[in-house]
């Protein structure tokens, strides 16, 4: 019994490492050299990996993302048929992801983008000082990640909202869900996060009409996949002042192309998908987890619901 290892080249051996380290047993394969294919009972694999080629193992029982997200997984053609997936629920992923949106919000609170033009021109000039309590944070998706920024932005003292697609209560958030509820909120949002699985549903969420309804001035922060944003109608209301400032982690496609007019935009803030990085030897351990449950036919954890997309 093996387990099959696919990500990117430089994060491979680590992978591999960490997952030995929790179970010295293990048979890992490192992609492209699987070996027979009917020994491979798990497939953990990042984004670049082929969902068609999994169908050559007969006998996989385990698909484990090597990341939050998992859209990458459940596009078409998606997992083998009857192959239950998890993803990964890490706190160091979180508390990255944390740090990240904690960054962007305060940058655009405290008015760094002015302060760095001003320094850029050598200007010596104070700001009218920005009010914590008046800066309504609201988040898109109030998960794992969502959850978490919300509760150190309720630490810090802003007003902090948040929307789902189906009802959710946050302790200290104001919880808004469906499609009314999104409105509502967004009429309200002086700057969006948006940490929101990929679906059909959530793509294209933040577009010309959902941007129009937030507060003129107010702030896009975008941490979860390229495809909920529409990048032209952002430029767009970047461009008419609608819209102050965005800071972007993600993009579709990626890489960012070398010509999109994000990486030269003043008001734009460009990360390469780099807000949290998944640390192997901190996500290990409920990989092997999973793939011993998988084995001896127990209920797996951190399980992705196919009807949900997440
Ligand atoms: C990164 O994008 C992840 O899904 O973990």
């Amino acid at each position: 019994l093996a387990v099959l290892l696919s990500t990117k080249a430089h994060t491979m051996q680590d992978w591999r490492e960490a997952l030995l380290a929790c179970d010295p047993t293990l048979d890992i394969r490192l992609f492209p050299e699987a070996g027979d294919p009917a020994d491979i009972e798990a497939a953990v694999c990042w984004t670049q990996h082929d969902m068609a080629e999994l169908r050559r193992y007969p006998n996989l029982k385990l698909l484990v993302s090597m990341g939050a997200g998992v859209d990458h997984l459940l596009r078409q053609p998606g997992p083998p048929p009857g192959v239950p997936v998890a993803r990964l629920k890490d706190e160091r992923l979180t508390q990255g992801m944390t740090e990240w949106v904690l960054l962007n919000v305060l940058r655009f609170h405290r008015q760094d983008l002015e302060y760095r033009a001003q320094q850029a021109a050598r200007v010596w000039d104070e700001l009218p000082a920005p009010e914590t309590a008046q800066r309504r944070i609201g988040i898109l998706g109030l998960g794992e990640l969502g959850g978490a920024s919300a509760r150190a932005l309720l630490g810090l003292g802003f007003p902090v909202m948040g929307w789902t697609r189906s009802p959710r209560e946050v302790e200290g958030v104001r919880c808004f869900h469906g499609e009314a509820g999104l409105r509502e909120m967004l009429g309200q949002t002086d700057i969006l996060v948006c940490l929101l699985p990929l679906t059909p549903q959530t793509r294209g969420i933040i577009r010309a009409e959902t941007l129009a309804l937030l507060p003129r001035g107010a702030f896009v922060i975008n941490a979860a996949r390229g495809g909920h944003l529409v990048a032209e109608d952002l430029l767009a209301a970047l461009d008419s002042g609608h819209i102050a400032a965005a800071a972007l982690d993600v993009f579709e496609p990626e890489p960012l192309p070398a010509d999109h007019p994000f990486w030269g935009h003043p008001k734009v803030l460009v990360w390469p998908h780099a807000a949290s990085i998944t640390i192997p030897s901190s996500a290990a351990p409920q990989v092997v987890e999973n793939i011993l449950r998988a084995r001896e036919g127990r209920p797996l954890i951190n399980l992705v619901d196919f009807s949900a997309g997440y």
